[in-house]
């Protein structure tokens, strides 16, 4: 029997706290005006004092188990994704894994920076479809406030912290996450890091002196490098699903920079509005930027039964990656009409796409160009 992995709950969580540019323009030698035209971003939220990346994550991962009908204590697997974790050790995933009672639950971090999130859904989406699982709890956490330069207006402008949450369940109902690339170049790890606090530059007087506990960038290249790499992943996983890119209903990019975004767009030549952007209101949260961007686009009601998502990031390391995923819900949320409605939307949309590939095939044989899709 065929498993496959879907996405049956979510949930996200921010903090209360709002910091605007107007607010930032009081800290640091820059205004509204820039940092709204260059980045996109209005405001973001910062952590209180009592919070932290566990809590945030905590808190998101509560809501996404709310929304299913399995409790804690079915979970399988926790996977947190983040930058900033609670500790170097433990892991983030086992605070949280006590925290909610998921008392049978393997948990442990993985730090893929801002794409963390699509590898961490990609690694649960493969143990739930080998048969090893039958429940993960992926999270995208981060509170990079703690980690940001505030005297430093090249970087403070940009992050925000935040927690998205995905509940993934095995099903043999055909959908879910169905493919996924990760890449990385770790030529590029001094373009943006964290340098110290760790084995190489462990915490001292200079260090603290030096700002090295804090976020440092090379805005540009990253830029460029972005830019780059969010067309041709998307591109890639799009091809591994054999969708064509109009098969497409949303891409949900990382939210770091609207200009990204919108050269992404360009590059796939799709329409804007078929992005996922809330990045106005929570600036780069990193990894919970995706799932946060996903929360909020089910909950009014923008995704729906049967639609194709891209979710696509880049990051430190440098990482980047895609994941397509056939948004099925699951059969107890949905009335029997609108599974009536789903199962025909599926089907036609199986068909069109078998159509597509089976007249690029013929194209090839009377044309002689090739084509190696599997029909
Ligand atoms: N307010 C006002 N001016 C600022 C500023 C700020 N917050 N930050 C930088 N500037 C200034 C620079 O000092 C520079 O001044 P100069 O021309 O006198 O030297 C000028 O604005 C232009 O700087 P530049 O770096 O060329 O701006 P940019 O258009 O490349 O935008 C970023 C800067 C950081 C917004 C952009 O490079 C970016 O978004 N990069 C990607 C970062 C990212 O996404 N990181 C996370 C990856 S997960």
């Amino acid at each position: 029997m065929n498993r496959f992995a879907h996405v049956t709950g979510w949930g996200m969580a921010a903090p209360d706290r709002v910091l605007t540019n107007d607010d930032l323009a009081k800290m640091v030698d820059t205004n509204d005006e820039w940092i709204l035209s260059r980045t996109g971003i209005s405001e973001r939220r910062i952590a209180e004092p009592g919070e932290s990346t566990a809590t945030l994550a905590v808190d998101a991962a509560l809501r996404a188990l709310e929304s299913t009908d399995i409790n804690a204590k079915d979970i399988d697997l926790i996977i947190v994704a983040t930058s900033t974790p609670e500790y170097i050790f433990p892991s983030t995933a086992c605070i949280v894994q006590d925290k909610i009672g998921a008392s049978r639950a393997g948990a442990f971090d993985i730090s893929a920076a801002c794409t963390g999130f699509i590898y961490a859904v990609n690694m649960a989406a493969q143990a739930i479809r080998t048969g090893s699982i039958e429940n993960a709890l992926v999270i995208g956490a981060e509170t990079l406030s703690r980690f940001t330069n505030w005297e430093d207006r090249d970087t403070c402008v940009l992050f925000g912290d935040g927690a998205g949450a995905f509940v993934l369940q095995s099903s043999d109902q055909p959908g879910g996450v169905l493919t996924c690339v990760m890449r990385s170049d770790g030529s590029g790890e001094s373009l943006l890091s964290l340098p110290a606090g760790g084995s190489k530059l462990p915490a001292s007087h200079e260090t603290v002196d030096k700002k090295q506990h804090t976020i440092q960038m090379n805005g540009r290249e990253v830029f460029r490098f972005a830019t780059r790499v969010m067309a041709s992943a998307t591109r890639e996983a799009v091809s591994l699903a054999s969708w064509e890119l109009d098969d497409v209903t949303w891409v949900i990019p990382h939210q770091a920079n609207m200009r990204i975004i919108e050269a992404a767009a360009r590059g796939l030549r799709m329409p804007i509005e078929k992005f996922v952007i809330n990045l106005s209101r929570y600036g780069n949260t990193s990894t919970a930027s995706i799932p946060i961007a996903t929360c909020e686009a089910l909950e009014s009601g923008r995704i729906q039964d049967g639609d194709h998502l891209v979710l696509v990031g880049f990051g430190a390391g440098l990482t980047w990656g895609a994941l397509t995923l056939e948004w099925v819900l699951p059969e107890r949320k949905i009335s029997r009409a609108a599974r009536r409605r789903r199962a025909i939307l599926v089907f036609l949309a199986r068909v069109r796409s078998f159509v597509r590939r089976l007249r690029r095939k013929i194209e090839g044989l009377i044309w002689g160009t090739s084509s190696n899709d599997p029909i």
